[in-house]
């Protein structure tokens, strides 16, 4: 019984994580949005322990970190196509400053690489790094809604 409520409550949330990309229409622009909330799960589970709000778990905090890097190398393929869509907040500066642009994606790479995760009491230095790497790009190349 437990089991159908855990699978409910997970499918639930999912479908939510859904619903909130149906009315992008632009496949490529729903695709990078779609990478923007990996980064931002991996980002959650490794801020949620940093603070305490979720269970440390030192393989948990390592996938995420080896996630986070892996999603961050993927910022350029995932933005290179000028497009866009009613729906996106990317600014159109990410493509004429695409080399800046690239170095703002390279650096949230080599921040996460740095977290340490082998102990809660490192994480929140780690995020530091990270949550600083995301606002230095958005602050410059996303539209604030
Ligand atoms: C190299 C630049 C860059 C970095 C680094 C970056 N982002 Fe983003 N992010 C963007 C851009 C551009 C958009 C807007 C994309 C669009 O709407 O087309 C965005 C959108 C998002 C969105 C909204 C996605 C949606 O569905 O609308 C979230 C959530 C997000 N980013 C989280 C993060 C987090 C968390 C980090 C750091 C761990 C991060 N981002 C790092 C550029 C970046």
């Amino acid at each position: 019984m437990k089991n159908i409520i855990v699978t409910l409550a997970v499918g639930a949330a999912l479908a939510t994580a859904a619903i909130a990309h149906e009315d992008v229409k632009n496949p490529t622009v729903k695709a990078r949005m779609e990478l923007m909330g990996k980064v931002k799960d991996a980002t959650g589970v490794l801020g949620g322990m940093a603070k305490g709000e979720m269970a440390f778990d030192e393989a948990k905090a390592t996938a995420a970190k080896a996630a986070l890097v892996e999603h961050a190398a993927a910022i350029p393929a995932a933005f290179k196509a000028n497009e866009t869509d009613p729906k996106s907040t990317a600014k159109a500066e990410i493509w004429l400053n695409w080399a800046d642009f690239t170095e703002k994606a390279a650096a949230l790479g080599t921040a996460a690489e740095a977290m340490d995760t082998s102990a809660q009491e490192q994480l929140g230095a780690g995020m530091g790094g990270v949550g600083g790497s995301c606002a230095g790009c958005h602050k410059v190349y996303r539209i604030k809604k």
